[in-house]
């Protein structure tokens, strides 16, 4: 948790420089990108579908490319991961890296 809210705050200065767009901005358009994953994620464990929020943003990123490359074959999630290119995929993680995981 900790680690978690360190990186939140290390990101709101650190991605100024390493993103093009502004954080708030990024995080927006993640914000307004998720409202297509809010239908299976929700923001608790589910039996079958993984909360996604809390991951830290390189991690996220990493999940995502494993739909795209062929290492997780999860039908739903491969071609939800294809849909969405790499400035959508960033944005995501920004937003869901921001969202703080509901204790159950
Ligand atoms: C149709 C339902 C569905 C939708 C819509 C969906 N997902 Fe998923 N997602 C799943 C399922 C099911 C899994 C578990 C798949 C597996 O076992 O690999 C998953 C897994 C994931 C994982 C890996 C989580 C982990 O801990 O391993 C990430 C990241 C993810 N989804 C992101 C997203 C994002 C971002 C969106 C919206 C752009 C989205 N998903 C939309 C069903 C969905």
């Amino acid at each position: 948790m900790l680690k978690i809210l360190a990186f939140v705050i290390a990101t709101s200065t650190a991605f100024q420089t390493s993103f093009a767009a502004n954080d708030s901005e990024v995080r927006d358009y993640g914000e307004y990108l998720a409202g297509e994953c809010s239908a299976c994620h929700r923001d608790g464990a589910n039996e079958t579908i993984p909360p996604i929020v809390g991951y830290e943003v390189l991690a996220f990123i990493e999940l995502m490319e494993t739909y795209r490359n062929g290492e997780r074959q999860n039908q739903a999630m491969v071609s939800v991961a294809k849909s969405l290119d790499k400035e959508q995929i960033k944005a995501l993680a920004v937003y869901f890296a921001s969202v703080k995981p509901k204790e159950n």
